[in-house]
């Protein structure tokens, strides 16, 4: 059950407004909206050029990926681009429920940010929050985190279906009332909460994800809802000492650089937004002790793992039926295109059979149900960019047409 406020008949009555006027379609004329750059140049790259007045983004992550982190570079740049501006009075509202503001200070200080024009406040009442804004007329409010928020209208404690839904109502409506940029961060767990981002995603502008291996350093930004502009845009960057820093060579970036070559390891490439990324699918495909063998998907759906293994049991008459299998898409990146299947395919092969594959190889394409493989979206540029760092062996559709010719290519050349 979740928790909604109660609203009296005669409050609801006394709200009672006349319906909009309607407008015709043909009418309308279309004005891209303005957007600000906050200067960040990675997260400008995923907002589609920067902030809209009223936007409300919400950034979404697993705990310790380096939200706060991101926002508060965010903050930096954005507030340094202010001072050069006409009002050098309007400021960033920091809403920190999450830490107290000298831990974020303690942050700032490893980020050689100094602190001008960023105001702290330590409140997680989404009124009083409100009220403050409305008495300051911030030029952008960072919400962090909606999770820690909570209205005195209802029971729920904070984190609640109802709690987050609620506050992040108010503050979406007060964000659109005053035309302010507003960032709600929010918490994604790996056990998936219940009042995760997701219940969210309707109601804010844009959503952007922030993923990768929290003890790793590369980190990727990516949008998946943006009402201001295309989606698929990536930001690639690197969690340093001092704080995030774009990644030059993007492209290999979540290679590791003196990786060991063993069998279980195909090298794929998928582009992200207009983007191509290298990336190095792992599988370990080992002789089961339970009845029902296990599997493992990691990067990539379940569902997807069961229909390759089904493939490979098939068409190359590997007894995968009788073996675990856990397949990994190393760098902590989730991969939806299926440009990735052969790859995927190639490292199980691989792993079963104890075989290396070149880390010269690279293999992309769509594997069908009998086996055959289909282009992936953009293969002329994914060759390109293949060959442009160095891929000795290309293996697309292209030159192969089914997983077996692969097989046999593999087998010819591999170790
Ligand atoms: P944080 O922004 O607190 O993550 P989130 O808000 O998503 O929970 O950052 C988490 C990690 O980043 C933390 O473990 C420390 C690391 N970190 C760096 O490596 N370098 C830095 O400059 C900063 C500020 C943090
Ligand atoms: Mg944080």
């Amino acid at each position: 059950m979740v928790e909604t406020q109660k609203i009296e008949p005669a409050n609801r009555k006394g709200n009672r407004r006349p319906a909009a006027a309607t407008i015709g379609l043909d009418k309308i004329s279309l004005q891209e909206k303005e957007k600000t750059p906050t200067g960040f140049e990675e997260l400008d790259r995923v907002l589609g050029g920067g902030l809209v007045a009223g936007g409300v983004v919400l950034l979404a992550g697993e705990p310790g990926i380096g939200k706060s982190t991101l926002l508060l570079q965010m903050a930096a740049c954005y507030s340094q681009r202010r001072q050069s501006v006409k009002n050098p009075r309007q400021v960033v509202f920091y809403v920190c429920g999450e830490e107290s503001p000298s831990q974020i200070k303690l942050r700032a200080n490893r980020l050689g940010f100094l602190g001008q024009n960023l105001m702290l406040l330590p409140e997680t009442d989404v009124d009083a929050v409100i009220q403050s804004l409305e008495k300051e007329k911030p030029a952008l409010v960072i919400v962090d985190s909606i999770q820690t928020m909570t209205t005195t209208c209802l029971a729920g404690s904070a984190g609640s279906v109802g709690q987050v839904r609620e506050c992040a109502g108010r503050l979406i409506s007060w964000a659109k009332g005053s035309q302010t940029p507003l960032f709600l961060v929010g918490h994604v767990t790996k056990e998936g909460a219940i009042a995760g981002p997701k219940i969210l995603e309707h109601a804010v502008d844009t959503v952007i994800y922030f993923e990768g291996e929290p003890y790793g350093q590369i980190r990727l930004l990516r949008d998946t809802k943006n009402r201001f502009g295309p989606t698929g845009e990536v930001g690639i960057l690197k969690m340093e000492e001092k704080g995030l820093a774009p990644v030059k060579e993007a492209a290999a970036a979540f290679l590791t650089p003196n990786g060991v070559y063993a069998s279980g390891a195909a090298r794929t490439m998928v582009l992200e937004g207009s983007r191509p990324l290298v990336l190095e699918i792992q599988a370990i495909v080992t002789p089961s002790y339970s009845p029902s063998p296990r599997r493992l998907a990691q990067g990539i759906s379940w569902e997807r793992l069961e229909l390759m293994a089904a493939i490979l049991q098939k068409h190359l008459r590997l007894p995968l039926y009788k073996e675990d299998v856990i397949l990994n898409v190393a760098g902590g990146i989730r991969v939806e295109e299926p440009g990735i299947d052969l790859a995927c395919c190639l490292a199980l092969w691989s792993s079963y059979k104890n075989k290396v594959i070149s880390p010269q190889t690279i293999a992309f394409g769509e594997v069908g149900l009998l086996g055959e493989v289909r282009p992936g979206r953009e293969e002329e540029r994914r060759i390109k960019e293949a060959k442009r760092l160095g891929y000795q062996e290309i293996l697309s559709s292209g030159n192969i047409h089914s997983l077996t010719e692969a097989i046999g290519f593999l087998n010819q050349n591999g170790r």
